[in-house]
């Protein structure tokens, strides 16, 4: 793919996606920029090449209406106090928008309203595509975090502009499709989270490249029960047993070793604030839900990733927003900071948990996509670079 190394933008207008969907308090202050920051070295390179800048990103869900929960205003104070040079549009393609857009210098930079205060958006609409690409002369996309939706700012406006990729939507597929076409192994891949269902996709294309696989979180509980044991109260998808057995038989079949819990910390009650009990992953007693890994299993996955050589890792170990059901995940982020490896962590809630934890500066690669490094670990095309034309 073409980045912006390729292309000329010296007193051209360039609309750039990025994605500026950080979470924010009640408030309105960020409390994570890590988006941000990933979307400084595209803007500042573009900037100081001459370049006259429109931002745009999305916020939130809100449903194609404006609602002021979820605008971007507080994303362009915080980049005019990491210096940017920038004023932000309050629209997206009306008044201001246009004002902002016409007035925009070379080397200056606008930040445009939340593109989904527009149905439009999410409809891929061509007309709203073909507004918003009329405001620039070339499209960048480093919206890594929104490559996997193919809406009007990620593919719809690459049918009217030359498109090129940003840098980090460069160092994202870079990194992570290195260590998938051709990892140095052992590779081990640990996947956890609540969902077996969200994670089907990404077990099966993991089971043909990995050397072991490690499940542990809340779907742990399926492939528990579809080894005949007792999970208690624990989450379990009834109606992926079957195919959590298929996926077991595979790994087999592949010659994956795949790891499960050997023990888990049960509680009563689905709060902080509970007794808890370490108990057999086999056989968690009636009324007690699985809310962690346990000590043993702790130790267990912890050897299996300092052995490797690459890993990937996503979804949490257990309920870790519970400091006290947080062991699991943590134990999972030390191995990994520790690991002489290749690491990588596919965002969402364990990039969340390694930045909370510390330790986010000894992991090789932290994706700033959640769902998107998930599609890129299932083997999916992601639409959004997809529809970039090199033009
Ligand atoms: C994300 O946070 O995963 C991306 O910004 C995409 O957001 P979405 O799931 O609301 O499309």
């Amino acid at each position: 793919k073409k980045t912006i190394d390729d292309i000329d933008v010296k007193g051209k207008k360039v609309l750039v996606r990025v994605d500026f969907n950080v979470p924010l308090d009640a408030d309105r202050n960020i409390t994570d920029e890590t988006r941000i920051k990933a979307a400084l070295p595209t803007i500042k390179t573009l900037l100081d090449r001459g370049a006259a800048v429109i931002l745009c990103s999305h916020l939130g869900r809100p449903k194609g209406e404006f609602n002021m929960k979820y605008s971007l205003e507080p994303v362009a104070k915080r980049l005019k106090e990491l210096g940017l040079p920038i004023t932000f549009a309050k629209d997206v393609i009306g008044e201001s928008a246009k004002a902002a857009v016409a007035a925009v210098k070379p080397g200056e930079a606008v930040l445009l309203e939340n593109l989904r205060f527009h149905k439009e958006e999410e409809k891929n609409d061509p007309e709203f595509a073909k507004t918003l690409a009329s405001f620039a002369d070339v499209f960048v996309n480093d919206a890594f975090g929104t490559a996997h939706r193919a809406h009007a700012s990620t593919e719809g406006v690459t049918h009217y502009l030359p498109a090129v990729a940003g840098y980090l939507i460069g160092k994202e597929l870079d990194v992570m499709g290195k260590a998938l076409e051709n990892p140095a192994r052992p590779f081990v891949a640990v996947l956890g989270g609540v969902k077996v269902s969200d994670k089907i996709g990404v077990i099966n294309n993991l089971l043909e490249m990995v050397d072991t696989l490690i499940i542990g979180g809340a779907m742990s509980y399926t492939f528990q029960r579809a080894k005949g044991g007792k999970v208690g109260n624990s989450v379990v998808e009834e109606d992926k047993i079957e195919l959590a057995k298929e996926l077991m038989q595979k790994a087999k079949d592949k010659g994956v070793n795949l790891v499960l819990p050997v023990d888990n910390e049960a509680a009563q009650e689905f709060k902080n604030d509970t007794m808890r009990i370490t108990v057999h992953s086999m056989d968690i007693p009636e009324g007690w839900e699985g809310m962690d890994i346990g000590p043993e299993t702790r130790k267990i996955f912890a050897r299996e990733i300092a052995k490797a050589k690459t890993v990937v890792w996503n979804g949490p170990m257990g309920v870790f927003e519970f400091p006290n059901f947080a062991e699991g995940t943590r134990a999972v982020a030390r191995a990994m900071a520790e690991a002489d490896a290749v690491t990588i962590i596919g965002g969402g809630d364990s990039a969340a948990a390694v930045e909370q934890l510390g330790f986010a500066d000894r992991i090789s690669h932290i994706s700033t996509g959640g769902g998107a490094s998930l599609e890129f670990l299932e083997g999916k095309v992601l639409p959004g670079v997809a529809a970039l034309n090199d033009k």
